[in-house]
C-alpha cells in the first residue's frame, strides 16, 4: 500500500480541506503514516495569509530535499501552491505536484499523473464554480465537525491574498449541507461547524435560494446536534437577521467572531474593508442588545501603511469600547500581489511589534476583567480533552471559552466513564486572561 503523510498549516478552511484530502487520498487506495520518513509521498497544506506562514513551507521543503534521492514525492497544496505556481518547482525542484484549493476535485487524476512518474504537475486553475465536496472526508475529531458551506472570496481587501489563492465566491446548495449535517449528527457528531473565508455571503446555489441566516435556522433544527458555530464573518454582510436567529436557537452557539482590523475609519477606508467605525460598532451594538448573551471575538492587523499613531490609539479605544472576549492580533506583512502593497507610509517592522505589544497588553487585561466577572457562575461545558499535567478535564463553552475543571467521581479518562464528548454544567470558580476553572456541578440525585 503506498504511504503518505502529510502537514497542514494555517486556517480551520485548510484543516478542513486536508480532511477532504485525506479521505480523497484513502480512496484511492492510499494510507496515512504518522511521519514524513515513513512515508512515499508526503504533502504540504500551505498558508500564506502572512509571510511567516509561506516561509514554513519552504524550510520544511529545505529540510526534507536530501530525501529526493530516496524515491519520496512531494507536494504542495493550498494557498501558496496557488499563489506560487510552477516557481515552486524552481525553488524546490524535488517537488512534483503543486495544487490549490480550488482544483482540489482533480486531485485524483493529478495523483493518476505522479503515479505514472510525471514530476511537474500541476492544479492551478480558479476558473472553477464547483466547491471540493467527497464523500470520502476523513474526520479526526469525533465530537466536532467542520462543514464548509462557501468557498473563495469576492472581497479585495488591501492586504489579503485569500481572494487571490482561494479563488472567487461559490456556495453549496443548502440541501446538500444539510444532507452533510444530517448525515454527520447521525454519527454521533453533536458540534459542527459551518466554514467560508465569508460565511455571511453564503448564497443558496439551488432554487430555495437561501441566505446565510436562513441556512443558520436550518442547520439548528438538525436533531442531534447540539452547537453550531460558523466563521468567519465579514461585518459588511453582517445582518440582524444572524443575531435573531441565535436569539432564536439555543443550539446557535452565542459566539460572533466579527474581524474589524482596524478601529479607525480612515486605516479603514484604505483597506478597502467596506465599512466604517461606526457602521462596525452599530452590529456590535445589534450584538449587546441581543437576548443571549453573545460572545465577540475579532481580528487585528496593525501597522498598516499609513497607520498614525491616532489611528492606532483609536483601535485601542474601540478594544475598550466593545470589551471583546478574545482578540486575535498581527503585524502588517506585504503579500505579493495584493493592492496595499503600492500605498505609500509602510511602517517599520519595530514600530510594528511595539503597537502589537501595546495593544495585547490593553487586551489581556480587558479579558481578564470579563473573565473575572464570571467567578461563581455556572455554564455548560462540553469536555474535549484530559490534561493529564493538572488533572483538569478541557472544556469550551458556547461563547467559545476555554472552561477546565474537576469532577469529583471522574477524576481521569481510565477511571470509569470517560467525559470526554459530554456536555457537563460547571461552576467558575478562577479566571485567567485566556481560560477559565471550576467544578462539575454534581446533579441532585
Ligand atoms: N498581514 C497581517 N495580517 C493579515 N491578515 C490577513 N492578511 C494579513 C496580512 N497581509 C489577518 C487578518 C485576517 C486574519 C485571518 O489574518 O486579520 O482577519
Ligand atoms: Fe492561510 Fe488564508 Fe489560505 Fe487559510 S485561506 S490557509 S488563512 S492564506
Amino acid at each position: 500500500m503506498k504511504k503518505f503523510y502529510i502537514e497542514t498549516f494555517g486556517c480551520q478552511m485548510n484543516v478542513h480541506d486536508s480532511e477532504k484530502v485525506i479521505g480523497t487520498l484513502v480512496s484511492q487506495g492510499y494510507q496515512q503514516v504518522e511521519t514524513p520518513e515513513d512515508a512515499e509521498l508526503v504533502l504540504y497544506n500551505t498558508c500564506s495569509i502572512r509571510d511567516k506562514a509561506e516561509q514554513k513551507v519552504f524550510s520544511r521543503l529545505q529540510q526534507f530535499k536530501r530525501e529526493q534521492g530516496k524515491g519520496k514525492v512531494f507536494a504542495v497544496l493550498g494557498c501558496v501552491a496557488q499563489q506560487e505556481g510552477g516557481k515552486i518547482f524552481e525553488r524546490a525542484p524535488h517537488v512534483s505536484l503543486v495544487c490549490g484549493s480550488a482544483s482540489y476535485n482533480k486531485l485524483g487524476d493529478l495523483l493518476v499523473q505522479i503515479e505514472r512518474g510525471d514530476k511537474r504537475v500541476t492544479g492551478l486553475s480558479l476558473d472553477t464554480d464547483e466547491t471540493f465536496e467527497t464523500p470520502m472526508t476523513r474526520r479526526d475529531n469525533p465530537h466536532r465537525a467542520y462543514i464548509t458551506i462557501i468557498e473563495g472570496c469576492d472581497k479585495a481587501c488591501a492586504y489579503c491574498v485569500v481572494p487571490m489563492t482561494r479563488g472567487p465566491e461559490r456556495s453549496r446548495t443548502s440541501e446538500s449541507v444539510l444532507e452533510e449535517a444530517r448525515r454527520l449528527a447521525d454519527a454521533g457528531y453533536t458540534e459542527v461547524q459551518l466554514l467560508g473565508q465569508n460565511v455571511n455571503s453564503y448564497r443558496d446555489s439551488s432554487d430555495r435560494g437561501w441566505d446565510f441566516a436562513r441556512l443558520l435556522r436550518a442547520v439548528a433544527g438538525v436533531p442531534g446536534l447540539r452547537r453550531v458555530r460558523f466563521t468567519t464573518s465579514h461585518p459588511r454582510d453582517f445582518v440582524r437577521d444572524i443575531i435573531e436567529a441565535i436569539d432564536d436557537h439555543e443550539v446557535l452557539c452565542n459566539h460572533v467572531h466579527l474581524p474589524v482590523q482596524s478601529g479607525s475609519s480612515s486605516v479603514l477606508d484604505r483597506m478597502q474593508r467596506l465599512y466604517t467605525r461606526d457602521q462596525y460598532m452599530r452590529r456590535i451594538e445589534w450584538m449587546k442588545a441581543a437576548r443571549r448573551p453573545i460572545a465577540i471575538s475579532t481580528d487585528i492587523i496593525v501597522g498598516f501603511p499609513g497607520e498614525s499613531e491616532a489611528d492606532f490609539e483609536a483601535t485601542l479605544a474601540l478594544l475598550e469600547e466593545v470589551e471583546y472576549d478574545s482578540v486575535f492580533s498581527f503585524k502588517y506583512s506585504k503579500r505579493p500581489n495584493t493592492p496595499a502593497l503600492a500605498l505609500e507610509d509602510h511602517i517599520p517592522e519595530e514600530e510594528k511589534s511595539r503597537r502589537l505589544t501595546v495593544l495585547q497588553d490593553v487586551q489581556r487585561a480587558i479579558q481578564l476583567r470579563r473573565n473575572s466577572a464570571l467567578v461563581g457562575s455556572t455554564d455548560e461545558a462540553m469536555a474535549e480533552g484530559f490534561n493529564n499535567a493538572t488533572g483538569q478535564w478541557i472544556g469550551r463553552t458556547s461563547q467559545n471559552r476555554t472552561l477546565n475543571f474537576t469532577h469529583a467521581l471522574h477524576t481521569a479518562p481510565g477511571n470509569g466513564d470517560n467525559l470526554i464528548g459530554r456536555y457537563l454544567p460547571v461552576r467558575v470558580t478562577r479566571a485567567g486572561a485566556n481560560s477559565l476553572a471550576g467544578e462539575a456541578v454534581l446533579s441532585a440525585n
